[in-house]
This record gives C-alpha cells, sequence and structure tokens, in this order.
C-alpha cells in the first residue's frame, strides 16, 4: 500500500472529466468574476481509455474508490460509456459521480444499465426564488428533485449535498432537512470552503456544522452514527427513530486532512495531492509520449510517497492564509 510523508494510505481518486459546467454557483465559478472562464480543448481532455487506463493503474497502487466529477461530469458527451468501461475494472470496490443534477432525468437511465449504484447531486435550496440565484443560471430546484426522483426510480442510491453560506441558504437548512427526512434521502451540509480565488470567501460567512446541528436537533433529534470507512469525509447522523441519515463536512470547522486517503486527477490528465494544490503533475502528456505503466505507476508513487499536504488543518491555525490555487470547477471538490 502506497503511503504518504504523514502516512496515509491512498485509497480513493476523484477524476475530473471536464472543467466546464452549466452552473455558475456563487461559491464555486461566479458568473460575474470579471472575468470570461477559459476552458480546457477537446484535445488536452483524457480519453475514456487514457481515462480508464490510469484508473485501472490507480486500483493496482491501492484506490478502492473512484468518483467522476467535474465542472458538470454529465455534460461529458457519454459519460455511461465512461463508467460502464471503469465499473469493469477488477479490485474497484465503489465507483460514483458527483453532479448538479441538471442533467440527471435524462441520464439516469444510462447510467443505472453502465453500473452506476450510487450518485451524489448538489441541491443548496428548495426555495425556487433562492436557488436559481445561486446556481446563477436560474435553475428551479424542481428539475433537479425531478432528476433525484428518477434516480431513485432507476435504483441509483442518492445522496444530496447543500453547500451552507450565511446569508445565501441559512434560512433553508431546516426546509431542506425536513423535506429530505421525509424522503428518505440522506442530505450533506458542506460547510463553504476557501476553495479557488474567485468566490471571495470570508470565515464568518462559514455557518458551522455544529450551528447547523444544533438548529436541526432543536426540530428533528439526532443520534450519531459510526464511521462507515477510514478517512470518510462527512460526520453522519440519524434522524431519532428512522433509518434516515444526515452528515455534516466540515472542512473549515473540523478539518479531516488528518485522514485524507484523496488523489484528484484532473481532466487535462494532471494529479492534484489536495484541493488546494497550487499545481499539479502531468500523466497525460507521459501518456501521450508513451509512457509505459510502470513509469506512469512510479511517478504517481513518487507523488504520493512525498505528499506532506494538509491545508485545511493549517488554514484552521491561520485564517486569513492566501495564495495561488486551483479552482474547484477544475478539480470537481
Ligand atoms: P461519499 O463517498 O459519498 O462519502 O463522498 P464524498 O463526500 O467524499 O464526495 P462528495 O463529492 O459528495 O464530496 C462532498 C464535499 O466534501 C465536496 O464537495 C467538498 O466540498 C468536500 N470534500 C470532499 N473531499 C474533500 C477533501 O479532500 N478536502 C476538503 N477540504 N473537502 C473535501
Ligand atoms: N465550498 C464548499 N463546497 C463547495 N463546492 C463547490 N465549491 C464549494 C465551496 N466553496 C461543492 C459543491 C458540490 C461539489 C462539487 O463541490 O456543492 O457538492
Ligand atoms: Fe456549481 Fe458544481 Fe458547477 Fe461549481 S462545478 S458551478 S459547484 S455545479
Ligand atoms: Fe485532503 Fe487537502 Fe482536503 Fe486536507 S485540505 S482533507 S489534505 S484535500
Amino acid at each position: 500500500m502506497l503511503t504518504d510523508m504523514l502516512n496515509r494510505p491512498l485509497l480513493d481518486l476523484r477524476i475530473s472529466v471536464t472543467d466546464r459546467c452549466n452552473f455558475r454557483c456563487t461559491y464555486c465559478m461566479p458568473a460575474d468574476n470579471g472575468q470570461k472562464y477559459c476552458f480546457m480543448n477537446r484535445s488536452e481532455l483524457m480519453t475514456f481509455e487514457e481515462i480508464t487506463r490510469l484508473a485501472r493503474l490507480f486500483v493496482s497502487l491501492g484506490v478502492r474508490k473512484i468518483r467522476l466529477t467535474g465542472g458538470e461530469p454529465l455534460l461529458r458527451k457519454d459519460i455511461d460509456q465512461l463508467v460502464a468501461m471503469l465499473h469493469q475494472i477488477d479490485g474497484l470496490e465503489d465507483l460514483s459521480v458527483t453532479t448538479n443534477g441538471f442533467l440527471l432525468k435524462r441520464y439516469a437511465a444510462p447510467l443505472k444499465k453502465a453500473g452506476l449504484s450510487r450518485i451524489n447531486v448538489s441541491l443548496d435550496a428548495l426555495d425556487p426564488e433562492i436557488f436559481p440565484a445561486i446556481n446563477g443560471v436560474g435553475a428551479k430546484p424542481a428539475r433537479i428533485l425531478e432528476g433525484i426522483e428518477e434516480a431513485i426510480r432507476q435504483g441509483i442510491k442518492v445522496k444530496v449535498n447543500m453547500v451552507v453560506k450565511k446569508g445565501m441558504n441559512d434560512s433553508q437548512i431546516l426546509p431542506m432537512a425536513a423535506y429530505f427526512k421525509e424522503k428518505g434521502i440522506s442530505l450533506r451540509f458542506i460547510e463553504f470552503m476557501d476553495v479557488g480565488s474567485l468566490n471571495g470567501w470570508k470565515l464568518d460567512e462559514v455557518v458551522t456544522s455544529k450551528e447547523i446541528l444544533n438548529m436541526i436537533s432543536k426540530e428533528m433529534p439526532l443520534e450519531p452514527l459510526k464511521e462507515n470507512y477510514y478517512g470518510e469525509v462527512a460526520k453522519r447522523y440519524r434522524y431519532k427513530g428512522t433509518d434516515t441519515e444526515v452528515g455534516f463536512i466540515s472542512s473549515v470547522s473540523q478539518p479531516f486532512c488528518g485522514d485524507c486517503t484523496r488523489l484528484r486527477l484532473s481532466a487535462d490528465g494532471k494529479i492534484y495531492t489536495c484541493l488546494f494544490a497550487a499545481q499539479g503533475t502531468d500523466l497525460l502528456g507521459a501518456i501521450r509520449e508513451g509512457a509505459s505503466d510502470e513509469m506512469l505507476a512510479a511517478r504517481i508513487a513518487g507523488v504520493w510517497q512525498n505528499r506532506v499536504d494538509r491545508y485545511s488543518q493549517e488554514r484552521g491555525k491561520n485564517p486569513t492564509m492566501k495564495g495561488k490555487r486551483i479552482e474547484m470547477s477544475y478539480i470537481g471538490g
């Protein structure tokens, strides 16, 4: 098993399949940031064959979970074919997708057919005025809810992710909790993070998991659950008297770098050892120059074995810490 300088094993790979998104969430790639987004060209993107080759190599190096992200992964043409290719990899225990859900109604059936058994859908509000203002393109919550319903109808297990930002959607915490409790769907609250450099992050706009937990448990009592797997990002609870879970992703107030087992692969084939990394290590260039599996494996191993990243913990000690780093839409959370 590969371990890094802080003895953390490499277990998860998050693969971004495109840097494009059909949303402009204010906390991620705001529409009004004064600059036009400059996206990758098609020829710079890894092909499905290149992704699958790398995924196999990563699994041989110990990766057990793969998540497809973006930008918005369902914008990548024939994404279900990639899912089918990855689904066949021996030794891969978990394959999933993180999506904004806008195209999910259409893709749920092909994704299920390709072997996808679970999916995480982002939804930040149920209110028909608040949600369009957050996603920046006027998308209505009803459309995302239809996507979620269709995924469930197809037999795909759904979790919902809600980024909470003060003044933006804190009014939606209780309505979201009540709605998804009623539906029996697991909702996870995510603290607004200082990823990238475009979202104007301020510490006082973070609503902490503790605050959210207190709000919810006053109305709907909760009991804590044990970790599902080593390094699980969300702290999970159950609504008392039900099987429905709710989770808290507290990357700001309680960073989880100590057992961070995640490596990120960008759509143009670079690996990043942290969500807040400034630079990646190119694999696609090496592939296209004819590198063997052994050469690629050695490069990956070298990167992981030298890894010391624990950005969120360090920022915890120094909240004004700044520096160049990649955007969330480039690396997919
Ligand atoms: P499950 O396998 O379903 O537990 O997935 P997950 O929670 O790892 O994946 P998902 O894409 O749903 O992640 C939810 C959110 O957690 C992301 O959007 C990020 O905001 C946050 N997150 C995930 N991994 C990291 C990480 O390594 N560091 C930090 N700081 N935040 C992370
Ligand atoms: N803070 C926390 N989560 C974020 N995401 C995007 N930007 C941020 C941020 N600044 C989350 C989205 C989605 C995933 C892809 O990343 O809500 O769940
Ligand atoms: Fe929103 Fe996700 Fe798109 Fe970022 S990548 S703008 S969080 S939908
Ligand atoms: Fe892992 Fe970096 Fe996130 Fe810490 S901040 S949990 S090291 S990705």
